[in-house]
């Protein structure tokens, strides 16, 4: 049975799923910790049993009401039995909650497994960047309206 809970002092479980999700492109463990620290309740964790298999970090900004899923990570040997959409529906709720107009992220056009996901939680392709990150790579920008 899995759960889904608020990320506490997970940073050893999270950066490994982490390196394994985004190989070279991962972020140094304090980075996790800002997070955490930053992200607050929008840093989810799901946990079978003692062991942490994925995650989805967000995040509210009261100033326009906006909601941005940031990260969403599965280790590979939880993954296609629905950890990350159900990751992303319990944000995406959260986000609701704090009245999210809308709800944004991005990610790289060639992420079909993310793309359906996303678009299974009723997000929609809204605009395509070609080096959002500066980082000579296009992303897609994903929206969800709440109201
Ligand atoms: C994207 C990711 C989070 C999906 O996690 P997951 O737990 O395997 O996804 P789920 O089991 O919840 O699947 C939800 C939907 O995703 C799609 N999906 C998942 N695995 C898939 C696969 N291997 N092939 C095709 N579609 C797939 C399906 O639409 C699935 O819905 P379904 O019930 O109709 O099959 C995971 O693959 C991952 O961590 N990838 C690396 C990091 C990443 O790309 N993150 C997203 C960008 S920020």
């Amino acid at each position: 049975m899995n759960s889904i809970r608020k990320a506490k002092l997970d940073l050893e479980s999270i950066h490994s799923i982490k390196k394994l999700c985004f190989h070279d492109d991962n972020y140094p463990l304090f980075f996790n910790r800002q997070l955490i620290d930053s992200s607050q309740d929008y840093f989810l964790v799901a946990q079978k049993e003692t062991l942490v298999l994925g995650y989805v970090i967000g995040n509210h900004t009261k100033e326009n009401d906006q909601g941005l899923l940031l990260y969403l990570g599965v280790h590979p040997d939880a993954r296609g039995k629905n950890v990350g959409a159900k990751l992303a529906e319990q944000l995406v709720k959260l986000l609701e909650n704090s009245q999210s107009r809308e709800i944004f992220l991005t990610v790289h056009p060639n992420n079909a497994i993310a793309i359906k996901l996303y678009k299974k939680a009723r997000f929609e392709v809204t605009a395509t960047y070609d080096n959002y990150y500066l980082d000579d790579e296009p992303r897609v920008l994903i929206t969800e309206q709440t109201v």
